[in-house]
């Protein structure tokens, strides 16, 4: 359990709160954006890791405030604990419109239900502090509605599921052929066609990325690695392009 900063000006600071669980759980890491004492909460995470995930996002709040909390899909590692972020702060939530009314059925109290709003399928700008982040369209990737969140000033793009990994003890990626039997699996069977991840490269080819955070395992840091994961996306065959003729029915 460790919370590591992945930019920090004095004013703006991105920290990645990188395994706060343990067990069966997939490992998922949670990242908190501070500017000028407002915060944004990216993918919170389940019951397992809220109360951690908060003690340490108020603690490095100190006397700033929740603004904005981040569900870039309807997965419950994202979503499960939305009821209590929404209960314990006063934070706005920002989901993709194809599923807000589908999280309240994790148990959303009807007090805090007109703070989970929809973000439009062409994606949005979203006011924190006196700057903005972008929150992208990368539907399909997995989710058919689906968000990232790009950073201007620190230039990470949060590329949640896509460039998951799992199975390593690193953080950073150290070496981009060595990390791609931790993501291949996965993208091959969660992302879901080849033509979605086209359009996510078309888009992120056009922004200044110097770290690209997946929701999920270790972040890819500078020009070199963040092109290198943006031409590997767009050659893999996932989902729907890997699909037979025919399914067979279970044998006995
Ligand atoms: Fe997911
Ligand atoms: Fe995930």
């Amino acid at each position: 359990m460790a919370t590591i900063a992945l930019y920090d000006n004095g004013g703006h600071r991105n920290l990645l709160l990188e395994d706060f669980g343990r067990g069966q759980a997939v490992q998922a890491n949670q990242h908190l954006i501070i500017h000028d004492g407002e915060g944004m909460l990216l993918d919170p995470g389940g019951h397992k890791v809220y109360s951690k995930v908060l003690g340490e996002t108020l603690s490095q709040l100190k006397n700033g405030k929740l603004r904005h909390l981040f569900f870039s899909h309807q997965d419950p590692d994202i979503v499960a604990a939305a009821n209590g972020w929404l209960m314990t702060t006063d934070a706005t939530a920002w989901a993709p419109a194809l599923w807000t009314r589908f999280i309240p059925h994790f148990g959303l109290d009807n007090l805090v239900i007109d703070r989970l709003k929809g973000v439009p399928d062409e994606g949005m700008r979203l006011p924190l502090g006196n700057t903005e982040v972008l929150l992208l369209p990368a539907h399909f990737l997995h989710s058919p509605g689906n968000l990232q969140v790009y950073d201007p000033i620190s230039k990470i793009l949060y590329s949640g599921d896509l460039g998951a990994s799992l199975g390593m003890t690193y953080q950073e990626t150290p070496d981009f052929d060595s990390h791609l039997q931790y993501m291949d699996g996965f993208h091959r069977r969660y992302m879901t066609s080849n033509k979605a991840m086209r359009a996510w490269a078309a888009m992120v080819r056009t922004l200044d990325i110097e770290i690209i955070a997946p929701q999920h395992g270790a972040f890819f840091r500078g020009p070199v690695m963040v092109k290198r994961f943006i031409d590997w996306i767009e050659t893999v065959e996932c989902g729907v392009d890997l699909i037979p003729e025919a399914y067979s029915i279970p044998p006995k």
